[in-house]
């Protein structure tokens, strides 16, 4: 998958630079330089979907250490903060008190957050709210004895609709136009959770939130 990405990446970075300086020319019709930039976006979105293909490929080594659930979730969010302003999005965050540290990879962990968070974003277009909350929780069904944490990401956003629910963990499932969404978000985000134990489960309501 690295080879064929390589292959593929690399004669588009190339083609993206070519286009860079076709832009510059101070020579074009804005006509022209309209299709360039056209091309140049498309490129682009090429290079963010072999990016995307190439993370889902790579099975990373874990590194689990102990892990405040509450600092990775705050450091998340923290890279988001300006989108939820400019979005009108209302953050808020809940953690309880009594949180035992998690052994877990704390980048991978951040990582599936970021996706879950990515997709509240984009089903609250015109503003909401965003809930983050960590509670323990007993694990079940699991052969690990470690005391449990449940994290839940809740938006007021557009819900997901029950004949899709079944599909949204599947790899390449989207609903998104081309070029906003891949499918890849929440398959990355159950794989992660499962090596750490868990589990990703999902509660929608269509127009209500999720
Ligand atoms: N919070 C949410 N609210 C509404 N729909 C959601 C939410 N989370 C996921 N979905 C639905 O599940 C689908 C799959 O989500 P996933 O994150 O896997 O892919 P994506 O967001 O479409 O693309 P990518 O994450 O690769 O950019 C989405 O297209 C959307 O229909
Ligand atoms: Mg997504």
């Amino acid at each position: 998958m690295a080879t064929i990405a390589h292959k593929i990446g690399t004669p588009l970075t190339a083609i993206s630079g070519h286009l860079q300086l076709l832009l510059e020319d101070p020579q074009l019709s804005s006509e022209v330089n309209q299709r360039i930039q056209i091309i140049f976006r498309q490129t682009h979105r090429l290079n963010t979907v072999m990016q995307d293909l190439l993370n889902f490929a790579r099975t990373p080594t874990l590194a689990f250490e102990p892990v405040s659930i509450p600092h990775c979730l705050d450091q998340a969010l923290q890279l988001f903060l300006p989108i939820f302003e400019k979005q009108s999005i209302l953050l808020s965050t809940h953690y309880q008190a009594s949180l035992p540290l998690a052994c877990a990879d704390f980048l991978q962990l951040q990582d599936a957050v970021n996706n879950l968070i990515d997709n509240a974003i984009d089903a609250m277009p015109h503003g909401g709210q965003l809930r983050v909350s960590a509670w323990p929780q007993d694990r079940q069904d699991s052969v690990v004895h470690e005391p449990g944490i449940c994290i839940e990401i809740h938006d007021t956003g557009i819900g997901i609709p029950p004949d899709c629910l079944e599909s949204i963990f599947q790899t390449f499932f989207t609903t998104k136009n081309i070029g906003e969404g891949t499918g890849l978000g929440l398959a990355i985000a159950s794989e992660i959770v499962q090596q750490h134990q868990g589990k990703l489960s999902v509660e929608s309501t269509e127009g209500k939130g999720t």
